[in-house]
């Protein structure tokens, strides 16, 4: 199987089990998300689910308003039953890296609201230890962005501003920019390290969900999904 039947692969598994009738579905952006709002898609047009949605990034609102979807503002909604989203890495206990596709901020703030955070994934994905694979995306804010970076450093790491495909920063849904902090062996400790990094004036937020995965479904290269968690 290759990459992309892999990810479509995972993404359709965790629709077809995890999305019941009359859900409300948080929407997660990347390359693998786009194939669950894709097969989402075909549960409501063709199926006739009940669905409303909330999306973790303009680019994942676009796609399911072009299917049709109905999606809300998340401050109106008052329950989240589920999300389903992708990820950058995933540890041995189901600590992530999130953040490459640049939706972070609102994907955390989803996933905090949700009863139930489905991540899904192909095995490329999976590390012993967070950070061997992937930087860690760290959101700030544009002003003094480059104070910023070097208390980001101070933590161990390097961190290199995220540039566009027209070779500016890379702007975030929410006005932001991006460093990509690369740690030479890696996150020894993601825990200290969140709240480091985050304590730093200027920063948003970063790319290490801890504790926020209730389930990670895991696809092959023999077809073959394995699922960590509930
Ligand atoms: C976006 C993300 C994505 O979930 C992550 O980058 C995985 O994307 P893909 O499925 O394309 O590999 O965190 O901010």
């Amino acid at each position: 199987m290759a990459n992309e039947e892999m990810k479509k692969a995972v993404a359709v598994k965790a629709v077809d089990e995890y999305v019941k009738d009359g859900m409300t579905v948080g929407l997660g952006t990347g390359s693998t998300a786009y194939h669950a709002i894709n097969r989402i898609g075909e549960l409501v047009n063709d199926n006739g689910y009940d669905l409303r949605f909330v999306a973790t990034s303009v680019r994942s609102e676009e796609q399911a308003r072009g299917l049709g979807l109905e999606v809300l503002d998340v401050n109106d909604v008052e329950r989240v039953d589920l999300t389903i989203d992708g990820a950058d890495e995933v540890d041995p206990s189901m600590q992530l890296i999130k953040g490459l596709g640049g939706a972070l901020i609102r994907e955390k703030i989803i996933a905090a609201a949700s009863v139930a955070e489905v991540i899904i994934v192909d095995e490329t994905k999976l590390v012993d230890k967070l950070g061997t694979k992937a930087p860690l995306p760290v959101e700030v804010l544009r002003f003094g962005h480059r104070k910023t970076k070097y208390a980001l450093e101070l933590q161990g790491c390097t961190a290199v501003l995220r540039l566009g495909e027209d070779g500016d920063p890379f702007v975030t849904d929410n006005g932001n920019y991006i460093y990509d902090c690369r740690f030479p062996q890696g996150i020894d400790s993601p825990f200290f390290l969140e709240t480091r990094i985050n304590v730093i004036p200027g920063t948003v937020d970063n790319g290490l969900f801890l504790n926020t995965a209730s389930t990670v479904l895991v696809s092959h290269p023999d077809g073959t999904i394995d699922k960590m968690g509930a």
